[in-house]
């Protein structure tokens, strides 16, 4: 037997539901903040209110799926893959003590200073992209905004910050594409995966020289501070974490923020008079709008009540961030992009404590972007229909053609 949610479901992945996600959600919407599941794969629930979405991310109840929860819902077979072992052990996939120690670690030298200290560092990176994107519009008269720009421009920062050489991303790059084919819902393949853990292999290697190499020679950088704060024997956290948890935070810096740019822009191209919106508000409002990471995943460790639904214990709920971001109850018209909405705050950074570490660097890379493109590149525009990214939790572009 099905719930006229699993029906609603069934609609949002399929190739209609990529497309326009945001007619199923207002569906999920009518039927409640949270709907009971009975015929779709491991869900047990979906929560698409905002209220209740915010509520489930911050109640300790609900947990992010963890080596236990794996353990006892799959058997230990996982743990002969590299990507699901470097998963398991991040703060991403842990909960409890484990998580916090991770995440002290990484707030004690990923700080609000350290973020706007990087800054120049994005601006000069934003420059030397846009030369990149001149010279390919003087020379072939478009270019793809996505391979031009907004792919490169968060691996650069994020390389930046921890203190990867540029030179090397040419390197990383399809390494942390091929996990991120793996990290999507639907493309659980086991030659993806074999990829993906050939590619963790690859990466853990890289790690490992260099934090040795920084532990020799120690250099402005995260990765050299993150060294010095273990070797200081504050952190119960060993070099493997830090690697997995390394690995973790550079994928979830790349493959989300390229499309809070990519959507930023197409928002842009389709509508000129947004280029006169405050830029703090607009990067606000296309996180709501088109969240890049439309959901994330829960279970519950005992039964636990949401909004009036009772979630069985040990099942799994579908937290939807891009449909509480377009919750009517919650948002005035929903459906319409306004840079001057008051109180946006969108959950597109999720919430309580698996809140997003990046959040404040994300948004500085939007806030110096914008604004720097469209003063460079005062009469961009489409040249052409951009083509999805065919994932339905990354929501974003993979390429848009642009021209002057
Ligand atoms: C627009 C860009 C970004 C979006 C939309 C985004 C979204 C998210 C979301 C929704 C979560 C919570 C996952 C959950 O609750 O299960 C998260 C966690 C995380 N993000 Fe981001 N992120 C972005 C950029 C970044 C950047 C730039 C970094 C690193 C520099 C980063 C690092 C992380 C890490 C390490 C976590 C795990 C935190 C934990 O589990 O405690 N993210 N992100």
């Amino acid at each position: 037997m099905t719930t006229a949610a699993d029906q609603v479901l069934k609609g949002l992945f399929s190739e209609a539901g990529l497309d326009d996600p945001y007619r199923y959600y207002a569906e999920l919407h009518r039927l409640g903040p949270v709907s009971l599941l009975a015929g779709t794969g491991s869900y047990a629930a979906v929560v698409t209110g905002y209220e209740a979405a915010d509520q489930v991310l911050r109640d300790p109840r609900f947990r992010v799926t963890d080596d236990a929860y794996t353990d006892e819902r799959s058997g230990p077979a996982w743990r002969d893959h590299p990507l699901l072992a470097v998963l398991n052990n991040s703060m991403m996939y842990s909960n409890g003590s484990r998580h916090s120690q991770a995440r002290r670690l990484f707030h004690q030298v990923f700080t609000p200073r350290r973020v706007a200290q990087l800054e120049p560092d994005v601006s000069r990176l934003v420059d030397g992209l846009m030369d990149g994107l001149a010279d390919r519009l003087a020379t072939d008269g478009q270019a793809d905004f996505m391979t031009e720009f907004a792919y490169p421009l968060p691996s650069s920062v994020v390389a930046a910050l921890l203190g990867i050489p540029q030179a090397d991303l040419a390197w990383f790059r399809p390494r942390v594409e091929r996990i991120n084919d793996f990290l999507d819902v639907t493309g659980k393949s086991d030659e993806i995966l074999a990829a993906a853990d050939q590619a963790t292999v690859e990466l853990s290697e890289y790690y490992g020289s260099l934090i040795a190499e920084r532990r020799t020679k120690p250099r402005d950088d995260l990765i050299s501070q993150l060294a010095e704060a273990i070797d200081a024997g504050e952190h119960d956290v060993s070099d493997h974490d830090l690697i997995c948890n390394l690995m973790v935070l550079f994928n979830a810096s790349f493959v989300t923020t390229i499309h809070l740019i990519g959507n930023g822009m197409r928002l842009l191209l389709d509508d000129p008079a947004l280029r006169r919106a405050d830029t703090d508000n607009f990067v606000e409002e296309v996180l709501r709008y088109e969240a890049p990471v439309q959901f994330v995943a829960r279970f519950a460790a005992e039964e636990a009540e949401v909004a009036g639904t009772v979630i069985p214990p040990k099942q799994l709920v579908l937290v939807m961030l891009g449909a509480a971001n377009r919750d009517p109850r919650r948002y005035e018209e929903p459906q319409v992009f306004d840079a001057g909405r008051p109180e946006i705050r969108p959950l597109s950074f999720g919430a309580g404590p698996h809140f997003c570490l990046g959040a404040a660097l994300a948004r500085a890379e939007g806030r110096l972007a914008f604004p720097q493109l469209l003063e460079r590149f005062p009469s961009l525009r489409a040249a052409g229909d951009p083509v999805r990214n065919p994932q339905q939790f990354l929501r974003g572009y993979k390429s848009m053609p642009v021209a002057t």
